[in-house]
Order: structure tokens, then C-alpha cells, then sequence
């Protein structure tokens, strides 16, 4: 079924983006906690909290491959599929993101009734 995505606008530029050094930022969306990553300088958005048993992700870190590695019990995520890349059966939540001229958007899901039916 077709997803209808609100945009947002996160940033003008991705210097406003203050990444750890584990490569992983918390970031608010419309009130809504995301985990932003940075990988071959494309810029992904996930869920904040792991799947498994909801680690903050920002938390962790982001391995040579783009996978992102949950601070609590290290099962990794592909930041771009949100692919449970370490094989547990868990799928992390992605959001799309978009780079237009005026700066960076992340698509989230119009909540509500309508969307839940789907
Ligand atoms: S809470 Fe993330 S791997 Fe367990």
C-alpha cells in the first residue's frame, strides 16, 4: 500500500547535524525521536530505539559498512534497509530522507486512523 509521508526539514546542512564520533546523532523530528546517520556522506534516518529491547542507537555506533551496531546487546542494523543485518529476525524502522535545494527532509507516515487501516 502506498505510504503517505509528511516532510520535515532537519537541517540546511549537514554541518547543523552534530554527529558523535560514533557517527550516530539523536535528532527531533515533529516531537518525534529519530537516530541519524551518516554513511559515504548519504544521510539515513532510523527509529531512535532498537527493536530488540529499545537500546537509544544513537548510542551506538556505525561500522565500516553502514551497519548500525546497537549500544546494548551489539545486533547490527543496516542504516540505509534498517535490515537486521546481525541475522535475530528484528527490523529497524528507516525513514526516507530527502536533499533538496533549501536542505535536508525526512519522510514520516501521516499517523492516525487511515494510516493504521492500511
Ligand atoms: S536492545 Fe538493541 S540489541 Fe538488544
Amino acid at each position: 500500500m502506498h505510504k503517505k509521508y509528511k516532510w520535515y526539514k532537519i537541517a540546511d546542512d549537514l554541518n547543523e547535524v552534530i554527529f558523535s564520533e560514533n557517527g550516530l546523532a539523536e535528532w527531533e523530528v515533529n516531537g518525534k525521536k529519530i537516530c541519524l546517520s551518516l554513511f559515504k556522506e548519504k544521510l539515513c534516518a532510523t527509529a531512535l530505539k532498537c527493536p530488540h529491547a529499545g537500546g537509544n542507537l544513537s548510542h551506538g555506533y556505525l561500522d565500516a559498512t553502514g551497519n548500525i551496531v546497537c549500544p546494548l546487546h551489539r545486533y547490527k542494523f543496516s542504516c540505509t534497509t534498517g535490515k537486521n543485518i546481525s541475522g535475530e529476525g528484528y527490523y529497524l524502522k528507516t525513514y526516507p530522507v530527502e536533499k533538496r535545494s533549501d536542505g535536508y527532509y525526512v519522510g514520516i507516515e501521516e499517523s492516525g486512523l487511515i494510516n493504521w487501516l492500511k
